[in-house]
């Protein structure tokens, strides 16, 4: 059951980016959704891309005749910043502003330090300063960096952004966290994955290939189509953005991890759903080794911090302690098999690879060495723990979440429903030959095959996740597509 400890009705909300794609969808949904609120957007209206694009979103809102003010500033301008705050006082910020886009990065590096630093930067102090109930921020999976382990998960180590938007977004969540902790300003930020839908950004791929297949050009398609996306519809993305406004977290959360699957931790579903029956049949009927463990766990006060039999990739690990990247295996009785030990020894290695450290123990060790084991996990479990918790569990009213579609989609078949709806919609011509307008080429130096949220804690925490179905979403797009540039 959802929690909310915020509400939105009667109150004034700021959102940071507003004439953008997401904010536009945003403000939109907060007026059809609350009848007594007033928004007020703030955006600087940059050239990224087509302007008139953003000022017709505005246009939209505007038609609406609800309470809403819009002001033409950046973010990075402190003293705008700082009026906006004391003019209004809003009670929640959505920060959506920021310079998006990876390769524009490399020409322009400017605009990410003053957009997603100086600006982010004066959206905290005056949070800090005018008190907000709550502060929602949007970060991004690129954050994830070229990370070969899927689905992403908040509970993975993001340390090695390779774009400076990437590092910018990873900044925001760190600096969102010391503010939290210092100024115990609640704050959730949001890592949105490619986001689609009408009246979207031009820079992006699906748009993009949209203005070269209407234009007669050919469009690449990396990997052989092969690659796996988790396209995410706005509407989706706006779903979760209103939801999560609504739940400050908390200092001292209520829901701890123990117990809890909080890494699923396989790229396929239909793995996952036989990994997770043969853990909970494991976790059910232990053996007596890693019985005898669990309870000394449990005794030591660890049982909070270990998970038994969990999921990671394509592998059962016996008990998982993410804070401290430490895993620990207990021989069972069937470990002696040329297939186990092949097993376990790609195990370790894939561990080795993700940062952990396994800990193995035979079942002697266990039954009859037991103060030993314990001594070896306790020193794994001191000290200062790893930085990936992401403050789960941690007394500072911070999140971090993703906000992806967790079934991933094949490039390939992206592009030829994309092709289908531009044709039903009147954008292509009926006869449209798509074979002769797309060539399968290899993939690009650096990108990944698969990316893919794992959104479980949106779901345990706000009983939801992105669900449209790409048909409808890319229906939606190339309808808006016709009526604006069809005209
Ligand atoms: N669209 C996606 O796929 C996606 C994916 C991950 C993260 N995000 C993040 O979500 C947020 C919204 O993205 P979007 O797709 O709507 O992008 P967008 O470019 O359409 O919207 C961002 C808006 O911010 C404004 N802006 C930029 N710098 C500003 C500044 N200094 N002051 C005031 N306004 C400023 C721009 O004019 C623009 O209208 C961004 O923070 C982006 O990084 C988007």
């Amino acid at each position: 059951m959802v929690e909310y400890n915020i509400t939105l009705e009667g109150k004034t909300v700021l959102v940071t980016g507003a004439a953008g794609f997401i904010g536009s969808n945003l403000v939109m949904r907060l007026f059809k959704e609350f009848k007594d609120i007033k928004v007020v957007g703030i955006d600087s209206i940059t050239d990224y891309y087509d302007v008139n694009l953003k000022y017709e979103r505005l246009a939209k809102i505007e038609a609406l005749g609800r309470d809403w003010t819009f002001v033409k500033a950046s973010i990075a301008d402190r003293q705008a910043v700082d009026k906006l705050f004391a003019d209004y006082k809003p009670a929640v910020v959505v920060n959506l502003a920021a310079q998006a886009g990876v390769r524009y990065s490399i020409t322009n590096p400017d605009a990410y330090i003053e957009s997603n630093l100086i600006g982010f930067y004066n959206i905290l102090e005056a949070c800090r300063h005018f008190g907000v109930e709550h502060l929602v921020y949007a970060s991004s999976s690129s954050v994830y960096g070229s990370n070969k382990k899927v689905p992403y998960s908040t509970d993975d180590k993001v340390d090695n952004p390779v774009s400076l938007y990437a590092a910018t977004k990873k900044s925001n969540e760190l600096l969102a966290h010391a503010y939290s902790k210092l100024y115990n300003i609640p704050s959730t930020g949001l890592r949105f994955f490619t986001v689609y839908g009408p009246a979207g950004r031009p820079d992006m791929a699906y748009f993009g290939f949209t203005n070269k297949l209407r234009e007669g050009k050919t469009i690449q398609i990396f990997n052989y189509g092969n690659c796996k996306r988790d396209f995410t519809f706005v509407d989706d993305i706006v779903e979760g953005v209103v939801r999560v406004m609504q739940h400050a977290p908390e200092a001292s959360p209520k829901s701890s991890p123990k117990g809890k699957d909080l890494g699923i931790h396989t790229a396929d579903p239909m793995m996952y759903e036989v990994l997770r029956k043969r853990a909970e049949e494991m976790r059910k009927h232990p053996t007596e080794a890693e019985s005898v463990l669990w309870n000394v766990l449990k005794a030591n006060g660890l049982g909070v911090k270990f998970r038994q039999q969990h999921i990671i990739e394509d592998f059962i690990v016996d008990f998982f302690c993410n804070e401290y990247k430490v895993t620990i295996e207990v021989d069972g009785q069937c470990h002696n098999s040329f297939e186990h030990i092949k097993s376990d020894a790609d195990r370790t290695a894939r561990l080795i690879e993700l940062g952990y450290t396994e800990l193995r123990f035979t079942n002697e060790e266990v039954l009859n060495d037991l103060d030993n084991v314990l001594k070896k996990i306790k020193t794994f479990c001191s000290g200062t723990p790893f930085p990936s918790g992401e403050g789960r569990g941690e007394a500072v009213p911070y999140m971090v979440y993703n906000i992806g579609n967790s079934s991933p989609e094949n490039l390939l078949d992206f592009v030829t429903i994309l092709q289908e709806e531009l044709i039903s919609a009147g954008v292509l011509p009926a006869d449209y030959d798509f074979e002769a307008h797309k060539k399968l080429v290899p993939m690009q130096p650096g990108d990944v095959p698969v990316t893919f949220a794992d959104t479980t804690p949106l779901e345990r925490d706000f009983g939801f996740r992105p669900s449209t179905p790409l048909r409808h979403g890319l229906r939606a797009f190339a309808k808006w597509y016709k009526e604006y540039y069809g005209k």
